[in-house]
């Protein structure tokens, strides 16, 4: 069993994929760390070097090994949900949670991440401006909506309130192990 997390740059997925494991006291991974390390590289280094095309068959790949693998709770990159191979592996191994946010807000959230402009590569010829996410989440939304079995409002939520509402839409047969600490 797999739970996925879905969603836009900057909607948490990386800060929310431990403190879920964590409750539930599964294992988690990040699908953009899990790529870095197979090519020994950056994200933004291999879109530069090697092209998105290279750098989506390298995140097919990652995915495929991943969803091998039980009891798991998944980051996934903003752009994961793009392949239908790895929608499919997404749907099939559990609940695909999709963390949501307006253009504004995540436009916010990842104008405020120091890390992003040095790690994070441009989607669109528009620079990552508010303008390519609101191209880039139109593109992506029926893909998004596609796969999504829980769906959660982010803006404006901590991390933690965000994991409780999490934890309550959850089936029953997950959380009935749950951590209590
Ligand atoms: C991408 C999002 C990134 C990373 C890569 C491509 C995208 O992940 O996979 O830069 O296409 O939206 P985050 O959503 O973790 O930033």
């Amino acid at each position: 069993m797999t739970i996925t997390l879905i969603g836009y740059r900057g909607s948490g997925k990386s800060s929310i994929a431990p403190l879920i494991a964590t409750r539930l006291g599964w294992q988690w991974a990040d699908v953009d760390r899990l790529i870095e390390k197979k090519a020994d590289k950056t994200i933004k280094d291999i879109f530069e070097q090697e092209g998105e095309p290279a750098f989506r068959e390298i995140e097919r790949e990652v995915v495929s090994e991943l969803f091998q693998k039980k009891q798991m709770v998944i980051a996934t990159g903003g752009g994961t949900v793009l392949s239908s191979q790895n929608r499919d592996h997404f749907i099939q191994g559990g609940p695909v949670i999709w963390l949501k946010a307006s253009v504004e807000g995540l436009f916010e959230r990842i104008s405020k991440d120091p890390i992003s402009e040095e790690t994070r590569p441009s989607l669109t010829s528009k620079g990552g401006g508010i303008e390519e996410i609101q191209e880039v989440l139109q593109q992506r939304e029926p893909f998004y909506k596609e796969c999504a079995t829980i769906k959660i409002e982010t803006e404006n939520h901590t991390f933690d309130s965000i994991v409780k509402k999490i934890m309550q839409q959850l089936p029953n047969e997950i959380t009935a192990g749950e951590n209590q600490t």
